[in-house]
């Protein structure tokens, strides 16, 4: 593996996530292939699950492992032939070159602007750190795509399904704030990718997610005939792709225990952070079918395994 950035990187994603699994049963047993080596995590955006996983996957591994808060006034210009005369201080190729010569693997989060739909679907900063660095770079969730998460997703799904190919329903659900659609973006990749569930994507008229994420699954626009059967119930909420951006108030799509009722008893998910009575209820969060708090456990893991693709290992 060359650089971590989305489902097509993994050589196959079951062997990933077997990799990732096989990790966590070994944990504390794995601190040589990495001895020596320094991991940079580059954070243009808030975190806490990314942030502390991917530094516990490098622990594990035994990187020494540097992170960088770079969303306060450190301003990068990724402009190709940009007059620097206005807030930015530091180009991307200067930058990416310069945490090179630090590093053996760069990691890099950052989200959309949520203004300019062409500009955010470039994914121009991971690009950009892609096409500068000279080490290999991971997404630590980038503007259109969360494979970390993803890779996490799908271990959790495997620890727990009990068929053996369960039926996946990814549900919008309401929030306040305009969110990226990068978490439901690349779930639904790595789902069909997989090729062990069945995938269906539920969402109101008008958030159908950008049919490059969604070719092989499912759409549905009516969430209670979504949900029927469903052995695992994906919460998320994600703004428009087609009016970009664009949220919407719909308080009938929160995910409660009458939902959940009408399921094949599923696991509820969810990505974390949540808004807790806006995307879910608190029964169903509370519930004894929640994964919420493995899936973050298994964020530790993906991130060991994706580490160790990268040094070979
Ligand atoms: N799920 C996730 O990426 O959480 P953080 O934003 O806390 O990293």
């Amino acid at each position: 593996m060359k650089n971590f950035l989305s489902a097509h990187d993994a050589t196959t994603v079951p062997d990933l996530v077997n990799q990732a699994r096989q990790y966590k049963q070994t944990k504390n047993h794995n601190r040589e292939l990495a001895d020596g080596k320094t991991l940079i995590n580059l954070f243009f955006n808030p975190s806490l699950r990314t942030r502390i996983s991917t530094e516990r996957a490098g622990y594990e591994l035994g990187f020494q492992v540097i992170t960088m808060d770079a969303a306060g006034g450190w301003k990068l210009e990724f402009e190709e032939g940009a007059v620097m005369n206005l807030d930015s201080a530091e180009h991307v190729k200067e930058a990416a070159g310069v945490l090179s010569q630090y590093c053996d693997i760069l990691a890099v989060r950052s989200f959309p602007g949520l203004e300019d739909r062409q500009a955010d679907y470039e994914d121009r900063i991971i690009n950009a750190f892609v096409k500068y660095a000279t080490v290999p770079v991971v997404s630590l969730e980038s503007a259109i795509r969360h494979p970390l998460q993803s890779l996490a997703d799908c271990v959790t799904i495997a620890e727990h399904r009990r068929s053996e190919r369960p039926k996946v329903v990814l549900t919008w659900a309401p929030h306040p704030r305009r969110l990226p659609q990068a978490v439901a973006n690349s779930f639904a990749e790595w789902m069909v990718k997989w090729g062990e569930v069945d995938l269906t994507i539920a969402n109101p008229e008008g958030f159908d997610l950008a049919p490059e994420f969604t070719a092989g699954a499912r759409v549905l626009h009516d969430q209670e005939a979504a949900l029927h059967g469903a052995d695992f119930v994906y919460a998320k909420n994600w703004s428009s792709y087609a009016d970009y951006g664009a949220t919407a108030d719909l308080p009938n799509w929160t995910v409660s225990e009458q939902k959940m009722a009408l399921t094949n008893d599923a696991y509820f998910m969810h990505c974390l952070p949540v808004r807790r009575n806006v995307i879910v209820t608190d029964g169903v969060l509370d519930g004894d079918r929640s994964l919420v708090l493995q899936q973050a456990d298994n964020r530790t893991w993906a991130a060991t395994a994706v580490l160790a693709a990268l040094l070979g290992g």
